[in-house]
């Protein structure tokens, strides 16, 4: 099980909004992550962006004109409606989302748009007049009450010179809502997961802090894999440059003793604990109300106390999956923490690499289970290693395993 895109049929509508030219690098991206992407521009959208920007990017005819004879796709776009997996109209105008509540069939998208039964996702981009009119607000009313999700539009500096809401969700984002909706049924569906990442900060005193080096990348990858496999996902995360994933349940905290609160609030009834975060081992003993002064003295200590071990202290009906950050006896140190913290599996890396660990998009880990059976996985994006480690989550999580 990888990424819930590669192979799928995605058919792209594109209406005419200036936000047009983004559904070029919208239609690239899909295909980068392995989709068949068929699009269909309006008359409209030809105006602003034309169809062989599409074609050379997807490599696939577009379709303009349904009585085109010259284009098969024409032919058979209800064949093009029934192959699809998902359909993504954006940028869509207010025109579009009309005529999509009404059922007017007037052209190759509205009319492939009615002949399917793929789930259908629309990201609206207009001017924020337009968007606040009664009439396009009971318009995406309908659409929604009929299961039509619709994305954005977000807030922001408009092509009509106006800040407001209109803007079309930003490509990577729209990619992002495809994953999550092409992956609800996956072999997590059903199941709950709570994902911990990034790495705690203890403070001192209002400006200085104990950290260390995570970014939160692993876990938030981990996060948007289970989410990709249809699980209901919460993530509680320590501070991160990261945005918050789609589709996923986010809960910020500072500190390990929140985390720890965080994550035991969040274990009742679920089926997975991931824990990827970088606790801190220790936190200053206190915490100073004000700036700490420096002293005429040349050294000076900190008093630090120990914080509870989050992942080793829940415990349930639930598979646990904990991380070990280690520099050296990796396999070692990973086997007596599976042991000490009463882990289902553990993913060892070696946070020294260049390439792997801390702070890339890359990691190479080694997963070691109960038995002590040990699988070394290659460098992977850590999005598959997220994978990597769910389907062994899946497997866990069969009766008798
Ligand atoms: N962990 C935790 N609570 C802590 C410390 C760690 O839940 N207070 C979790 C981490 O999220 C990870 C696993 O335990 O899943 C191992 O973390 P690691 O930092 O490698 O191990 P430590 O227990 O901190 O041991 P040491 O620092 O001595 O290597």
């Amino acid at each position: 099980m990888t990424d819930p895109i590669k192979g799928k049929h995605i058919l792209l509508g594109v209406t005419g909004s200036i936000a047009a030219y983004k559904a070029a690098d919208l239609a690239g991206k899909l295909m980068q992550a392995g989709a068949v992407v068929d699009t269909i521009l309006t008359k409209d959208a030809a105006e602003f962006v034309t169809p062989l920007t599409f074609r050379s990017l997807t490599h696939r005819p577009v379709i303009t004109n349904l009585f085109d004879v010259d284009s098969e796709l024409a032919i058979e776009h209800v064949g093009l409606a029934l192959r699809a997996d998902i359909v993504l109209i954006a940028p869509a105008t207010a025109n579009v989302l009309a005529k999509l509540a009404f059922g007017i069939a007037d052209d190759a998208l509205t009319t492939t748009i009615l002949a399917t039964r793929a789930p259908i996702l629309v990201a609206p981009a207009m001017d924020a007049h337009m968007y606040d009119h009664p009439t396009v607000q009971a318009n995406l009313h309908t659409l929604r009450s009929r299961g039509v999700t619709i994305i954005g539009p977000a807030a922001g500096r408009l092509a009509s010179g106006l800040v407001g809401m209109g803007r079309m969700v930003e490509p990577l984002t729209l990619v992002e809502y495809v994953r999550w909706n092409l992956g609800k049924h996956g072999d997590l569906h059903g199941k709950k997961v709570v994902i911990s990442a990034g790495g705690t900060e203890e403070p001192l005193d209002p400006v200085r802090m104990l950290t260390n080096r995570s970014s939160g990348k692993q876990g938030y990858a981990v996060a948007e894999a289970a989410r990709d496999r249809g699980a209901a996902v919460t993530l509680v995360t320590a501070p991160t440059a990261l945005p918050d994933p789609i589709g996923v349940n986010v809960v910020h905290v500072m500190t390990a003793q929140q985390m720890h609160e965080a994550v035991v609030n969040a274990v009742h009834g679920v089926d997975v604990v991931v824990m990827a975060a970088a606790v801190a081992d220790y936190r200053p003993a206190s915490a100073a109300d004000q700036k700490m002064k420096k002293g005429p003295s040349d050294s000076m200590s900190i008093d630090l106390v120990k914080n509870p071990d989050i992942i080793g202290s829940v415990n349930g009906p639930f598979i646990k999956v904990g991380f070990a950050a280690e520099t050296q006896d990796l396999i070692a140190n990973a086997k007596s923490k599976v042991i000490s913290k009463n882990l289902h599996l553990i993913a060892a890396n070696d946070v020294t690499a260049t390439d792997a660990g801390f702070g890339v998009d890359t990691n190479r880990v080694i997963l070691i289970d109960r038995a002590g059976r040990i699988e070394e996985l290659p460098l992977l994006s850590k999005y598959e290693i997220g994978h990597r480690i769910l389907d062994r989550v899946v497997a866990l999580l069969k009766p008798g395993a």
